[in-house]
């Protein structure tokens, strides 16, 4: 098949891994027959240094133009300013609305040969296998935003918003990741204090009704923050608000042993998907050849999967990774050594 994929290098490590996930695609495309064209944009502190946006009309037409978007990370010290106009990380809000992806897959699977990598006693770790379905275009990070002097006081508003349908299609996407796993959901919240949740809560009880063989399971964010730690196995999906689902995933991926392993899918109503690493752009180690280009590998394998249903080749990729981290390959994260383009090698050795 032909396909369209925009990439998105970004700030820091984001060219580095990028580069690594582009390499295992084009061997992907030689094997299996396909013709996979890259066309390489700015996005992020790049952009704004370069074209002075962090988010330009033209590359955003783009992506929306593509089949789908790999994106490394944006953001570093350079654009921190808290006065600046412009962050990078507007660029990348500005891209998952601009695309309309509401729906952020973050799966958390514990490779056995990890369970050492991660600080939680070991028979925590067993049979962990969750996704987080993060909703992604709407809540705090999307509602209005204010700032004003009141009464003398510098004061800051930020508005918590969300309309049925928002959850609704979001909770159902979650229904339907668990009617091919272990039809399991469990739907985050904090109901016991805002209103918000108190609508999530009601869409999503009357979605469960709709799925009578599933278990529909509604749980306090600062509860499900403690059971992701506790007992990491008992969940299967997870499905959550925006800015909830930021920060449960920070936390899950330390069951995994490194942030760097892991990959995300933003998906919407049929338009291109955003894939990313659900890493940051780890300036303190950028240009230095050493970071875990497996999370982004990772994406690339969920761009097969869901934008271009290539289940057969995205499993080649992961089957390819389970095996270097059964064999021993490890990054400066996972205590190791291996720079970035060899444990790429060592994944494109295991594909063939
Ligand atoms: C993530 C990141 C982003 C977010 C930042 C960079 C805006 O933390 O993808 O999890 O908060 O969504
Ligand atoms: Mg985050």
């Amino acid at each position: 098949m032909k396909a369209n994929i925009v990439l998105l290098p970004g700030d820091g490590i984001g060219p580095e891994v990028v580069s690594e996930a582009v390499r295992v695609l084009d061997v992907i495309a030689q094997k299996y027959g396909h013709a996979f064209e890259f066309t390489k944009r700015l996005m992020g502190g790049c952009s704004i240094d370069a074209q002075g946006s962090s988010l330009t009309d033209e590359t955003l037409k783009a992506c929306q133009q593509s089949d789908a978007v790999l994106l490394g990370a944006v953001g570093g010290p350079k654009w921190d300013d808290p006065k600046a106009k412009d962050r990078p990380e507007r660029g990348l809000l500005a891209l998952r609305k601009g695309l309309q992806v509401s729906a952020n897959l973050r799966p958390v699977k514990v490779h056995p040969a990890l369970i050492d990598a991660s600080p939680l006693k070991p028979e925590k770790l067993q049979g962990v296998d969750i996704i987080v379905v993060r909703e992604l275009t709407g809540g705090l990070y999307f509602g209005a935003k204010k700032r004003e002097v009141v009464d003398g006081h510098d004061t800051a508003i930020d508005t918590l918003e969300y309309h049925d349908y928002e959850v609704q299609r979001v909770v159902e996407l979650a229904f339907q990741l668990a009617a091919t796993r272990r039809k399991k959901v469990t739907s985050v919240d904090k109901a016991n204090v805002l209103e918000s949740s108190r609508l999530w809560r009601q869409v999503a009880t009357s979605i469960g009704k709709e799925h009578g063989d599933f278990t529909l399971e509604h749980m306090l964010v600062d509860t499900a923050s403690m059971r992701l730690m506790t007992s990491p196995a008992s969940f299967d999906v997870l499905v959550t608000e925006n800015m909830f689902g930021d920060i449960l995933t920070d936390e899950a991926s330390v069951l995994a042993g490194s942030m760097g392993m892991l990959p995300s899918a933003s998906l919407g109503s049929g338009g291109p998907g955003l894939y990313e690493p659900i890493h940051g752009s780890a300036p303190d180690i950028a240009g230095k050849g050493i970071a875990n280009p497996i999370g982004t590998i990772l994406s690339a394998a969920l761009l097969l999967r869901y934008s271009l249903k290539l289940g057969r080749e995205a499993q080649a990729i992961e089957k390819a990774v389970e095996a270097v981290i059964t064999d021993g390959c490890r990054t400066a994260d996972l205590g190791g050594t291996l720079p970035t383009t060899v444990m790429t090698d060592e994944i494109l050795k295991r594909l063939a």
